[in-house]
């Protein structure tokens, strides 16, 4: 599915969000506490849109690695520019809950908009942990379902009619009827950050992102 929608994803994404979504990607960067020099994975990586974020904060003596499970999605990233000053990022077809690295491999990991989709939340965050260095973050950034009244009201509106129109008129019907679904089916908040508890990491918190529709979590691999 991710591969039939990889030519448009990035277009859909800005039509989706208005453009916000920049944002939240920047703050999951800042989430990271990356310094020069470290080494971070983007799972569920797509077009590399955070990778590449991760990649200019690491800079060229640093490593950004992004898997992901679609070819297409990975062809798009590797096509798209690095930015000056940035780490050439290393885009790798894998899957998310049987990463190809050891533990403690990296400083950070990220995962933006991809938890959702993946079979099992738990496994994911599980991987997540083991292949973060002792004290590095694992950081999830998420679209959620807004808490108030109307702008939950009007959140399930867009995203069950608006979204699926737009996949239609792009005559990928299918992909963005599943969209609403994995959105809508995605455990709340507090459920996500116990999760990460149970995957082992420490002082996990989470805040909602601007517009309401989005969260960020936080949790640390214990040191040692
Ligand atoms: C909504 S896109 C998010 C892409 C990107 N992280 C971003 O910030 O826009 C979800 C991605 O998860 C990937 N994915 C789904 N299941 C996966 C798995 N088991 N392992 C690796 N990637 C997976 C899809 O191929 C897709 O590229």
């Amino acid at each position: 599915m991710f591969d039939r929608v990889a030519p448009f994803y990035d277009l859909m994404n800005t039509l989706m969000t208005a453009g916000i979504d920049g944002r939240w990607r920047r703050a999951a960067i800042r989430a990271a506490r990356l310094r020069r020099g470290d080494r971070a994975l983007d799972v569920a990586c797509g077009t590399g849109m955070l990778t590449r974020g991760a990649a200019l904060v690491v800079g060229p003596d640093g490593a950004a690695v992004g898997i992901d499970a679609s070819p297409r999605m990975l062809e798009h990233a590797r096509r798209a520019g690095v930015p000056a000053g940035a780490a050439v990022p290393k885009y790798i077809e894998a899957d998310a809950l049987a990463l190809p690295f050891g533990a403690a491999s990296f400083e950070a990991t990220t995962i933006g908009f991809g938890l959702r989709n993946m079979p099992d939340y738990a496994a994911a965050l599980a991987e997540m942990a083991r292949v973060a260095a002792p004290g590095g973050r694992v950081v999830v950034l998420e679209i959620a379902v807004p808490r108030a009244a109307l702008a939950r009201m009007l959140f399930v509106t867009w995203f069950r009619r608006g979204v699926p129109l737009i996949g239609r008129l792009l005559r990928r019907g299918a992909a963005y009827a599943y969209l609403p679904e994995s959105v809508l089916g995605y455990p709340s908040p507090e459920r996500v950050a116990e999760l990460m508890a149970e995957a082992g990491l420490l002082d996990v918190r989470w805040r909602w992102l601007p517009t309401g529709m989005a969260t960020l979590h936080v949790g640390r691999r214990p040191a040692g």
